[in-house]
């Protein structure tokens, strides 16, 4: 009965919203100021409803689940053991930079899918003060690499980019990992550290969604020697044993105790040019020696009163979601979540802002970025007005001239009000498989993210051009976009970010919308369907049962391709509510949220 007197008045608000909605376009509205706060008991109303709408029947979450909730801070992260590992720093009186590196290496031990010291990141932090910055420690393509080192004599494309001693950039983890502990932590590499030395030494239980992950990437590990570590007698780690990674654990003590020089020049890159060269790899330690983190400013903008600091280039994620947002908050109100209006709208924004994307960006270092113009307001609006209501556009064949997978997002907030959203990577999951003997770690694939072929999909399907071809030196475009978002006070209101490859920037930012402009609460706002457009190729994607079918039914009747993809991206997040935070891990995967 209180089901069905939900779901009546959820359609109620959403035919008003949808039908104020359709007549916006002619001209774009405005952003408008942030809507009044909601008493409680209102505000819990509109967040039941909006669920309501945007949930279709048969899709997999229930509405209303709790969050975890706490008074002080929150770390939320894809493994349990990780966030712990942050909560016990900031408990021993770390602020949220020192957790976020402990939750960092904490994560290369209980999480190697992604998990690394072996490949590269962003970080983006705001201090209570109000500092705001970002840090990039993508990896760098290594010195001997070259723009076509992955095309065979025929010309074609082949898959040494993901796969093997080729396909890893220089790895930026562990610079970047302490230069931001050197700037605004508060504690030694070997405090922040200490407990994924544990982990590492003593070992961690295996439960069955770690041992099925391993099984399921038995074809990438045991070709390399990694295998002796997860295969044991050729069988994936079991569930219930104890994983202990004494390679590892002796790489970690050697980095708490020398810093970062212990893996750039010493014993352990020694390791690790060691085992490039055994297979024909080409990082060398000169490239080692060279790898440096660069501090950035981040993207920031303001979407109807809300502020977004979100991951400048060598990442596209903040340009992209920027450009999106701008062009949707011409569109005032949005259709609801889970109509027809609003997932044509989100698609066509996409759409525009990965047309962009794909063609225009890459490391500052090589390429001018088009930063003001793609996130101006003025730009956005002519953007949206392109877009026709009743129809979709189609994405132009790709002009390269014209200019599964596993990451990890993790965020933290600490008692100090300091904010830090981090996205690592390996690339693939387990990278490309290359696993250093002596080290103990994984290798990246990050060269897969650079246009290996200009014109040809990469593994994400994402078709980029020279703006992002490879260059000795230079870093690879990305999407991940940690993103930090204020209310219109200017307070800390949200720190999330994903995995997922280019469904990292529409998954974030799908996330954002739903609290702020959808007013769901945060559990919800993490549960609800998501959407992907990334321009090419040309197809609107949705989650099995994430859209009614009459929806599905009227997108094509618009003109969208529409397919499904089980499980858009991964993402982890906090928001602040009255008295505290919540935190939500990816539903759809792993993790814990973790406060006090
Ligand atoms: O930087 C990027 O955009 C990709 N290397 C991210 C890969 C990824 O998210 C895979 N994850 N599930």
């Amino acid at each position: 009965m209180r089901e069905s007197l939900h779901r009546s008045r959820a359609a109620l608000l959403s035919t008003l919203l949808f039908v104020a909605a359709c007549h916006p376009a002619a001209s774009p509205a405005p952003a408008h100021p942030p809507a009044p706060a909601l008493e409680p008991r209102d505000a819990t109303r509109v967040a039941e409803a909006a669920a309501l709408a945007a949930f279709p029947g048969g899709w997999r979450f229930p509405v209303g689940v709790k969050p975890t909730e706490s008074e002080h801070a929150m770390v939320v992260s894809n493994s349990k053991l990780a966030s712990d590992a942050g909560i016990e720093i900031l408990k021993a009186g770390g602020n949220a930079v020192d957790a976020a590196v402990a939750t960092g290496f904490a994560l290369a031990v209980t999480y190697p899918s992604a998990g690394n010291i072996g490949g590269g990141g962003f970080m983006n932090i705001r201090m209570a003060d109000g500092r705001s910055m970002t840090l990039d420690y993508r990896e760098m393509a290594p010195g001997a690499s070259s723009r076509d080192m992955y095309v065979d004599a025929s010309g074609k494309l082949t898959n040494k980019s993901t796969v093997g001693y080729l396909a890893s950039g220089v790895p930026g983890s562990v610079a970047g990992m302490n230069e931001a502990l050197k700037k605004y932590g508060s504690m030694t590499l070997a405090q922040v550290m200490a407990p994924a030395i544990r982990y590492a030494e003593k070992g961690f239980m295996v439960d069955s969604v770690f041992s099925r992950g391993i099984e399921g990437a038995r074809r990438a590990i045991t070709p390399f020697e990694g295998k002796a570590v997860f295969f044991p007698g050729g069988e994936a780690v079991k569930t219930g044993s104890l994983l202990v990674q004494p390679d590892l654990a002796r790489t970690l003590k050697l980095i708490a105790a020398n810093g970062p020089k212990a893996f750039y020049e010493g014993a352990i890159a020694d390791s690790l040019v060691a085992e490039e060269q055994r297979g024909g790899g080409i990082i060398t330690k000169d490239d080692l020696r060279r790898y440096k983190p660069e501090w950035r400013t981040p993207i920031k903008s303001t979407y109807r009163g809300y502020t977004l600091l979100a991951m400048p280039p060598s990442s596209s994620g903040g340009i992209t979601m920027t450009e999106a947002m701008n062009i949707l908050e011409n569109f005032a109100p949005l259709p609801p979540a889970g109509s027809v209006g609003y997932a044509h709208l989100l698609a066509e924004s996409y759409r525009r802002a990965f047309m962009d994307r794909n063609s225009k960006l890459g490391d500052p270092a090589f390429v001018k970025n088009p930063l003001n113009e793609l996130t101006s307001k003025a730009y956005a609006k002519t953007l949206a007005a392109q877009i026709d209501l009743h129809h979709a556009s189609k994405t132009p064949a790709f002009d390269t001239r014209a200019e599964g997978t596993q990451t990890t997002h993790y965020s933290v907030v600490d008692n100090f009000g300091n904010a830090v959203a981090t996205t690592t990577t390996l690339n693939g999951g387990f990278g490309s498989g290359v696993w250093v003997r002596g080290g103990g770690f994984f290798m990246n694939n990050e060269m897969d993210d650079f246009a290996a072929q200009p014109g040809t999909p990469n593994m994400f399907g994402l078709v980029q051009g020279e703006a992002n071809a490879i260059r000795p030196g230079k870093r690879m475009l990305s999407a991940m976009d940690p993103t930090i978002v204020l209310d219109p006070q200017g307070k800390l209101l949200m720190v999330t970010g994903a995995a997922g490859g280019p469904t990292i920037i529409t998954a974030t930012m799908e996330v954002i919308l739903n609290v702020i402009e959808h007013h769901m609460t945060l559990a919800d706002a993490m549960r609800a369907p998501r959407l992907h457009h990334q321009a090419l190729p040309d197809a609107l994607r949705f989650e099995p049962n994430g859209m009614s079918a009459a929806v599905v039914d009227s997108l094509k009747a618009m003109g969208h391709t529409v397919t499904s993809q089980n499980g858009l991206a991964n993402v982890n997040s906090i928001l602040r509510v009255p008295g505290g935070w919540h935190g939500v891990y990816e539903p759809r995967s792993v993790g814990g949220a973790v406060g006090y």
